[in-house]
Formats: C-alpha cells, structure tokens, sequence
C-alpha cells in the first residue's frame, strides 16, 4: 500500500518539492485557454506529457522507424531494440520477473478483455466472478460477457457511504466459487485506494485468479507486482504521462501460457498451415499484428521520466493538494464530496446543490479550468451514490497549491452566480 501523508496541513508538510521546475517539462501547461492560463485537472482522463516523451518519438520517427522482429536491415534491428528496449522498462518498473511477462496492448479495457474473453473458455455455469461496485466499465463489461458466455455469475463487493468496500464484504462473498477476483487499485470517480495486497492473499488462498486494474494507482504511486503477488495487472500509457494508443497487461508467466489467444494472425503464430496453427511463445502469443512501436518508445520515455522524480516527495505534494481541496469545499455552499476514503490519491468528484455537473464544467472552462464531467464510465457507481454524473478534479504532481485555490474560488463564483 502506499505511503501518503495523513492529517491536516502545515508550513512543515510543505515538500521542497519544485513544482514550477516540473512544470518547465511540460510545454502544453504553458498556455492560455479562454483567455486564462490553464488549469489542468482532468489527469484521471489523460495526463499530460513531458517533452522528453514527446521528443523520444520524434526522434524515432527521425532515425529509427521499421518494423519490429523481421529483422533484414539495420533499421529493423534498431526499432526492434528500442521496442523491447520499453518493454523491459515496463518491467523494471513493476518489478515483473521477466519481460516476457509484459503484454503490450491498446490500454488498460484491452488488456481486461484479453483476460475476461480468455477465461470464458474455461470459465464453468456456476462459477463465481469478483468485482466491486467502484469499478470502471472496462473492468465490468467484459467480466459480464465473459459470464454470459460462459454461465458463471457476476458478483459484486457493495460499498459504504465514504465509496470504500463495504467491511467484511468482500470476505463474505469470496468463495471455492470464486475463480477470479478483479479489481481496482484505485477509482477513476472517488479517488479511494483499495487494500487490494490483503485481498488479493485471501483470493489466492481459495485457489481464485486475480486481476488488478492498476490504471488509476500507477499516475501516484508505484506497483511491485511481485509484492501484490497478482496473477494479472492492467494499466494504459496514456494516464502514466505516456502517449495514447498503448497499454500493458502484466501476468505471471504460467498464468498467461494457460490462457489462449486474443486475436489471430501476423507475429502471435509458430506454425500456420490450413490443417493447424500453433501459437508463439510469449509476450508474442498475444501480440497479434504490428505493435504501436512509437508508442512503446513514448511509454518507455515516461517510465524514464516517474523514475527519475522522487516518488515518495510526489504523493506528499499530491495529498498536500487532495488536502487544501477538501478543506476548500467545505467553503462552497450546497457542495458536497461524493467518495471521501480515509486511502485516496488527489481525485475530487463532486456536486453542487442547484447545478448541472456537466454546466459545472463548461463554466469552469471559460476561467480556464479544466475538469471532466458526467458518470466517467462507472454508471452503476452513479446509481450508488444516486446521481446521474459528477464533476471531478482529479490531480497529478504538476498541479500546484495556487491551482487548486483557483479551482474553488472559481466555484464560488459558479454557485453565488447561479444558485
Ligand atoms: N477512465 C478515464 C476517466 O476516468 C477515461 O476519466
């Protein structure tokens, strides 16, 4: 679990963290937006990305561009090299045992669907799928196709009032039915950090897999996953400060030689012939067509970045943010928190009496501030805390104390003017 500070702000709580240096890295932050400089704080959606990222592709577009693993020439070889090059700094970075435990995918909801559609095949009526009522769809959906197809049911971990699981209900509800037990690390809507290491040795203990969508806790915190001793984890580059089009599932390597194929055809193949195909050996087995090759280099680049920032210093400055936001909504009349964990990382979804979520956010983006608005893919997380949608400001370590002050008075201004 990671380490965050806990109770009020101090001048001594304030981290020597540089805030304004980070911020130098990141040249899209730098700008106006309605005639303001702009507020970033819809990191939970997509972060932003520094410019070593940004020129570690340009540079492999420049000098290296080719296919991977097909290797007559010189440029082959070196995209090649930078493309495996990523994936063992994915590995580094989570700890896997060997690369080849690291499954390049579109993102975290491809990477769920490769597991769920897999063990649907083997997947028996009656068996019991484990999931909670904070997840994002990617992380229900496909449990529920793969349930569909295969006659096990879904069963999902309620919560309390504060968006934590509900205690004791998870223990009541894991069973020898249970076969896998998929869940998140954090929510995308509350913030709330799940005590998924205790849980994930209870699942194992009954014999249960276990996937942990990870898309959410990696932007804050690191992940060993040999220390979670999960079977599967998921996250997408795009919200680690990384480019788009690229994930990564993570599997302990008996974990993903016992699952099939995702997709058929170029690079996932042994041996093709009209009678049989045989399947390649991993990470390649699931890698069906021509990897995002730039993208890899990107998320490689944004490994390199989080490594070489003091992580610990990081989730200080970010629940010093989390902190002043909270303190601050207690000031805007008629808002209240929805998803108020004692374990959070800086995300802030919230109502205010009298105002539409989404006329929330176009407001504050006039002023500059951008947020997300409406159910952010958890629609039955909605119909728990029973709103149609949210508005939420969810952080990263570049945002800074003056931003989150920005962000509430601009709110007040919101509420005095139209409640
Ligand atoms: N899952 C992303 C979010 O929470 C898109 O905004």
């Amino acid at each position: 679990m990671t380490q965050v500070a806990t109770a009020t702000i101090t001048q001594a709580m304030i981290t020597p963290f540089d805030v304004q240096k980070i911020r130098e890295d990141f040249p899209i932050l730098a700008q106006q937006v309605n005639g303001r400089p702009l507020v970033y704080l819809d990191n939970g959606a997509s972060a932003q990305k520094p410019l070593s990222v940004i020129e570690s592709m340009n540079r492999y577009y420049r000098t290296d561009n080719a296919n991977v693993h097909r290797g007559a020439h010189t440029l082959g070889d070196r995209a090649t090299a930078d493309f495996e090059g990523a994936r063992e700094k994915v590995r580094a970075f989570l700890n896997a045992r060997e690369s080849r435990e690291i499954i390049w995918t579109k993102g975290t909801t491809e990477a769920i669907n490769v597991v769920a559609s897999g063990l649907a095949q083997s997947l028996q009526p009656g068996d019991e799928i484990l999931v909670s009522h904070m997840e994002h769809h990617a992380n229900i959906v496909p449990w529920q196709m793969a349930a569909e197809r295969s006659g096990a049911v879904l069963k999902v971990i309620p919560l309390d009032e504060r968006g934590q699981l509900l205690e004791g209900a998870f223990e009541t509800l894991l069973s020898s039915r249970t076969k896998i037990l998929a869940i998140t690390y954090v929510s995308n809507v509350l913030g709330t950090i799940n005590p998924v290491r205790e849980m994930i040795a209870q699942a194992k203990a009954i014999g249960a897999l276990t996937l942990v969508d990870a898309a959410q806790a990696l932007p804050h915190f690191n992940v060993d996953v040999q220390q979670l001793n999960c079977d599967f984890l998921a996250f997408s580059s795009h919200k680690l400060f990384g480019p788009t089009g690229i994930g990564v599932l993570y599997g302990k390597a008996n974990c993903l030689e016992a699952l099939p194929p995702y997709q058929g055809g170029g690079e996932m193949i042994e041996r093709v012939t009209f009678a049989k195909t045989t399947w390649n050996e991993l990470p390649y087995k699931f890698e069906a067509g021509t990897p995002a090759i730039a993208e890899a280099v990107g998320l490689g680049a944004a490994l390199d970045y989080l490594n070489a920032l003091d992580r610990p210093a990081i989730e200080l400055h970010e629940q010093n943010l989390l902190k002043r936001a909270q303190l601050l909504a207690r000031e805007v009349p008629g808002m209240h928190l929805i998803g108020t964990a004692e374990q959070k990382v800086p995300v802030v979804s919230f109502k205010i009496e009298g105002l539409h979520p989404s006329d929330i956010g176009t407001l504050l983006d006039q002023q500059g501030i951008a947020i997300r608005t409406g159910h952010h893919c958890a629609m039955p997380l909605m119909d728990f805390f029973a709103v149609p949608g949210t508005a939420r400001a969810s952080f990263a370590f570049y945002n800074t104390q003056e931003e989150v002050e920005q962000l509430f008075t601009a709110l007040q201004k919101i509420q005095r003017m139209c409640c």
